[in-house]
């Protein structure tokens, strides 16, 4: 992907961002998970022209594949299109072969207070805490792998 492509998918992903701004923190934040966001796999949404919701996808974080951000525009929430983000990013990977998708990031409040809402929605979409976790809220969920016989 070349800059003038990346500026344009980081665009697109700020201006959903602002519309959940109270979710993710302070727009210093913003600004940095934009900039991560960058040089990531991220599958975007869209109805028409009007960009809906994204995911960034991060491959190969400790064997999986580590959803960086996902956003949907705060007035097409309940529509399922985060679960659609979600399915999206299982089949991209399967399709590299990882076994899971993983999220480590629900909320930056140190009260956990917003913490509630993200841990909801990824645990109805079947991610569960692993047996062992080596670090701060990780929730996995398995993908069904194909094997396919030369
Ligand atoms: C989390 C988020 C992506 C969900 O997107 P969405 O398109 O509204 O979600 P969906 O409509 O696909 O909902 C899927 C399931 O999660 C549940 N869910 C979604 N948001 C929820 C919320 N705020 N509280 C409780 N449950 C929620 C839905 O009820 C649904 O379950 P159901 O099928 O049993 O009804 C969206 O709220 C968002 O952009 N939040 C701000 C950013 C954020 O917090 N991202 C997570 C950290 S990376």
């Amino acid at each position: 992907m070349d800059a003038a492509a990346i500026a344009h998918k980081q665009e697109i992903c700020a201006e959903i961002l602002a519309t959940v701004a109270s979710w993710i923190g302070p727009p210093a934040r913003h600004a940095e998970l934009i900039d991560q966001i960058g040089p990531l796999d991220t599958i975007i949404h869209f109805d028409g022209d009007a960009a809906l919701g994204f995911i960034a996808l991060a491959a190969g974080v400790e064997d999986h594949v580590e959803i960086t951000l996902i956003a949907v525009r705060r007035a097409r929430h309940g529509e399922g299109i985060g679960r659609r983000l979600i399915h999206d990013a299982a089949a991209f990977a399967r399709t590299h072969d990882y076994p899971a998708l993983a999220v480590s990031w629900v909320t930056d409040d140190p009260q956990g207070r917003a913490h509630r809402a993200p841990r909801h929605f990824f645990t109805r979409l079947g991610f569960r805490p692993p047996l062992t976790a080596a670090r701060g809220p990780l929730l996995l969920r398995p993908v069904r792998r194909q094997w396919l016989s030369a």
